[in-house]
């Protein structure tokens, strides 16, 4: 052990999830809101969540044309999750690609795992031939995710919508972020 910088040897891997994950990713999913939104989302919405397996069953066994799931394992336990694919918002250009959700059990935060999960999922996106920028959605009053978007080059881009009361009721506010991607260039090698 020293005190140079991050231990070289991960104890968990991220690898792409499928169909047969599907209650441990919602049960990091749901562990993620209640902790994450408490204060933001109505109790009563959090305290009623509960895993769907069929629902997210049919999510990871058909993400859509470009859609993909990573998830963070280690020793046997799900951990993480990340979705992503092509932009969902019509106001963009559909090269436009976007995070559609990241999330670490509560257990588990602040060790790297989210950057890791993030840091594969632009990798796939940004290596897409023509993708100008790189989008997602972030509940507006969760901080701890808006600072660990902006540390990884994420910036708000204005944009705000309310949670379809249906949903969600009480306004919650979600914000939009973009992370631009370098165009290539000629002479580039
Ligand atoms: C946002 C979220 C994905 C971040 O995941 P995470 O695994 O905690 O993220 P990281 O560990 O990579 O980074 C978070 C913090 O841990 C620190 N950290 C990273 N690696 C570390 C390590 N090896 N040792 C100690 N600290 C570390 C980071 O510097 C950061 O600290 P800071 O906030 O003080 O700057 C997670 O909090 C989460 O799932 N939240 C609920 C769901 C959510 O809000 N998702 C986003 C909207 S979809």
């Amino acid at each position: 052990m020293n005190d140079t910088g991050p231990d070289p040897s991960p104890w968990f891997r991220i690898r792409a999830a499928s169909p047969e994950d599907a209650l441990a990713v919602d049960t990091v999913r749901t562990a993620g809101w209640r902790h994450a939104y408490r204060g933001v989302v109505p109790d009563a919405v959090l305290d009623g969540m509960t895993p769907d397996p069929p629902r997210r069953r049919r999510q990871l066994a058909d993400p859509g044309p470009g859609g993909f799931d990573y998830l963070a394992e280690s020793g046997g336990r799900v951990i993480g999750w990340v979705s992503a694919g092509p932009v969902r918002d019509s106001d963009l250009s559909t090269a436009v690609q976007e995070v559609y959700a990241c999330y670490v059990h509560p257990d588990q935060w602040g060790h790297g795992v989210g950057a890791a999960l993030l840091t594969t999922a632009l990798g796939t996106l940004t290596g897409r031939p023509g993708v100008p920028e790189v989008v997602l959605w972030v509940l507006e009053g969760n901080g701890r995710a808006r600072r660990f978007y902006e540390r990884h080059g994420f910036t708000p881009d204005g944009t705000r919508r309310l949670l379809p009361p249906g949903r969600v009721p009480g306004d919650v506010a979600e914000v939009r972020y973009v992370h631009a991607t370098r165009a290539p260039h000629h002479g580039d090698v």
